[in-house]
């Protein structure tokens, strides 16, 4: 379905740049910031302009949130442990706030935009200052200068779901690897998902602006640019001009970052043209995340994905004819309501059948709002948590299988920095995306090194500087 997204204009902008300037000459500004981020991707990035906007007001970042005068908790929702965890958080801070009367507490992103969440934090959470949802965000610096001249809380979500800001600021984590949106929102209601009704309408940004940001990123020196959007295979659908996601890595392959990536891909949007500019490549990376879900067609069906066990099957063959090489990683949601042990079954079955590098394993969480959060069938915790054990397992083994058959291979590794407990190794995703280590110095980090394997753990594979 195309609808048409909304760019906000340059001067609503203009209009934000001028509300920084009014902050930076406030007496009582705060002086510096602390960001918790919770969830994806998605919001990690959401996370860097946050940042980017609060370092133009004069601000600095704060390494821990006791240090900080502000506090921002950007949070998620799509299970109910990441919303029990964020507004823990916020609790805690509450006592923080005891020893520092001064401190101001925010929290923004997907929990946030939930319907009804802005009258529970106006009529529960009295000692949050600032909350904002996942449209809005390039406000705040309006919303900083309302909070900071008004002495009033601020809490403003707008459902307006259709928007694309350009030019916003981004202060980005690392200097080698970067995060691209070229799509927001999502139009697939799968019926566990709340994502739809807290990012909005599926909308693709345009090809030039993802472009011009690439090439900027590629001048820069970026190793690696990781493009984000909840559904990338379906990149260009809601604009007129004929985008297409393959056309577009087409481009970005053509700019010189020496590594490509992207996430997410829905597997009933996956064209044969992306699984052939992918092949042909020089920069895109030898990985595809290609979350299944289940391995059984009526859950699927219930789940409302619109593929088969069978349409994926013949999707990963197509991937790895055309790219033998490839390392396929999915996400799992065990417990559906009303899954029985031999759908269940089904699921472990798939993941003998793939051979994926990894998974992502989750029981399902009910969602209010959603279709599944309707149906009947919940399974007990006591044999959800046994159903995720067993797939875990699989998974474990599949992982193993894989990891057995890179020894003896070359890998290049984008080294990210020291391996865990071993201060002599530096550590790092290879093209597959799966973590190797070896030998190296704080001199690697950042570098794109090639790596013989040599042998494999649980999670990581060992190699040696070629
Ligand atoms: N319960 C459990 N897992 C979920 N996911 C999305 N919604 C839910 C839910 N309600 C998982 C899916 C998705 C990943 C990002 O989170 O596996 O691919
Ligand atoms: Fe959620 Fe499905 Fe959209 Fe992914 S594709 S964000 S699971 S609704």
């Amino acid at each position: 379905m195309k609808h048409t997204p909304v760019y906000v204009s340059q001067e609503e902008m203009m209009q934000q740049e001028r509300a920084i300037e009014q902050i930076l000459l406030l007496p009582n500004k705060p002086n510096s910031f602390h960001i918790v981020t919770y969830g994806c991707q998605m919001n990690a990035h959401d996370s860097e302009k946050l940042a980017g906007i609060l370092l133009k007001m004069g601000m600095t970042e704060a390494d821990d949130r006791k240090h900080a005068d502000i506090v921002l908790f950007n949070t998620c929702c799509i299970r109910d442990n990441a919303e029990r965890r964020a507004l823990g958080n916020v609790n805690w801070l509450r006592q923080l706030r005891k020893q520092k009367p001064n401190l101001l507490i925010g929290v923004c992103g997907c929990m946030v935009q939930q319907p009804e969440m802005a009258q529970r934090i106006l009529k529960q959470y009295k000692f949050i200052d600032l909350a904002f949802g996942t449209h809005n965000l390039h406000c705040l610096p309006e919303m900083m200068l309302s909070l900071l001249t008004n002495e009033k809380r601020v809490v403003d979500v707008i459902d307006q779901e259709n928007l694309i800001a350009e030019g916003v600021p981004i202060k980005r984590l690392h200097s080698y690897h970067a995060y691209t949106t070229i799509m927001y929102g999502c139009d697939n209601y799968c019926s566990y998902c709340i994502v739809p009704y807290v990012r909005g309408r599926e909308r693709s940004r345009l090809m030039s602006d993802v472009l011009k940001e690439a090439e900027g990123l590629a001048a820069s020196g970026v190793q690696e640019i990781m493009l984000l959007g909840q559904n990338v295979n379906s990149y260009g659908n809601s604009s007129e001009n004929g985008d297409t996601f393959p056309k577009l890595l087409a481009e970005l392959d053509q700019i010189g970052i020496p590594r490509i990536r992207f996430m997410t891909s829905h597997p009933k949007d996956l064209s044969d043209d992306l699984i052939d500019v992918m092949a042909g490549s020089k920069h895109i990376c030898n990985h595809f995340h290609l979350p299944i879900q289940s391995g059984n067609n009526e859950i699927l069906r219930r789940m409302n994905r619109r593929y088969t066990r069978e349409d994926y099957l013949d999707k990963v063959q197509k991937l790895r004819k055309a790219m033998p090489n490839v390392g396929i990683t999915t996400d799992f949601i065990v417990s559906f309501p009303g899954e029985t042990e031999e759908q269940f079954q089904d699921t472990c079955s798939l993941v003998r059948e793939v051979g994926f590098d990894s998974a992502f394993t989750f029981i399902y969480s009910p969602r209010p709002g959603t279709k599944a959060a309707e149906m009947d069938g919940m399974i007990p915790p006591e044999e959800s948590s046994r159903r995720i054990g067993e797939l875990l397992l699989e998974v474990e083994r599949s992982s193993a299988r894989v990891y057995d058959q890179m020894i003896g291979k070359d890998e290049y590794v984008l080294v990210d920095g020291f391996a865990k407990r071993d201060p002599t190794m530096v550590a790092g995703k290879g093209t597959r995306s799966i973590t190797v280590k070896f030998k190296g110095t704080a001199d690697d980090i950042g570098k794109i090194i090639p790596v013989r394997i040599t042998s494999a753990a649980a999670t990581v594979l060992q190699g040696e500087r070629i």
